[in-house]
């Protein structure tokens, strides 16, 4: 499939089948995920690989516990083998901006001084990478929040407290079609979206 037919037919899927990555598949994702632009070549996103049943159960127990899970309106979602909950680290971006070359820039004397925080788009960039790289091998993926339950997956993983999630991707073997809420949503005009020479 080209990259034109990839991301004009890609859906996020809901559904997933129970069987695991072909051994060395998720490795190779990653690669490639972290293979991504960054800021100052800052490089400050990593992940939290939850790759066995176990781990994907603590995560499911962790943020959909009974009763919430018997309402859930996609079970499906719960058989992916592999969660990988995507990170960004804003100390990486602060300690590369006061490095010499970067300094002029004032980044390096804290994350206050960034009106865009470059740590949360370089890790965004991963995880669409990251999406798109599983899709390209016939692999499902779902991009999903973490919400209110950020805190209590970083004590269950012992995530440090400087990092900031972005969200999650759960990946395996699509079964199904389980549309979200929002998927119905009408695709916006191109010309409403692109504002050419002003806006
Ligand atoms: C930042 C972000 C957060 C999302 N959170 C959720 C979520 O919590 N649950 C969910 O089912 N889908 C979630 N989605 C998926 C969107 O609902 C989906 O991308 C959108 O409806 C368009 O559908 P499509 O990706 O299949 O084209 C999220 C997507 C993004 C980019």
């Amino acid at each position: 499939m080209s990259f034109r037919e990839l991301i004009r037919s890609r859906r996020m899927t809901r559904d997933f089948g129970p069987d695991p990555l072909p051994a060395g598949l998720l490795e190779d994702l990653l690669d490639s995920a972290r293979r991504v632009p960054s800021a100052g070549n800052s490089q400050g996103c990593e992940f939290l690989v939850l790759d066995t049943p176990a781990a994907v159960a603590r995560y499911w127990d962790t943020t959909l516990p009974e009763p919430s899970r018997k309402r859930f309106g996609f079970p499906g979602l719960l058989r992916a083998p592999v969660l990988v909950v995507v990170y960004a680290d804003p100390h990486a971006y602060v300690q590369r901006y006061s490095e010499a070359d970067k300094a002029a820039t004032g980044l390096g004397v804290g994350t206050s001084a960034w009106s865009t925080p470059y740590w949360l788009v370089d890790a965004s960039f991963a995880a669409l990478a990251l999406q798109l790289a599983a899709i390209d091998v016939g692999l499902g993926v779902l991009f999903f929040g973490l919400f209110h339950r950020a805190p209590a997956v970083a004590e269950a993983f012992g995530v440090p407290d400087h990092m900031e999630p972005v969200g999650v991707v759960a990946i395996g073997h699509r079964a199904g079609e389980a549309e979200g809420r929002s998927g119905g949503r009408a695709r916006r005009p191109l010309a409403d979206v692109v504002h050419r020479g002003c806006w």
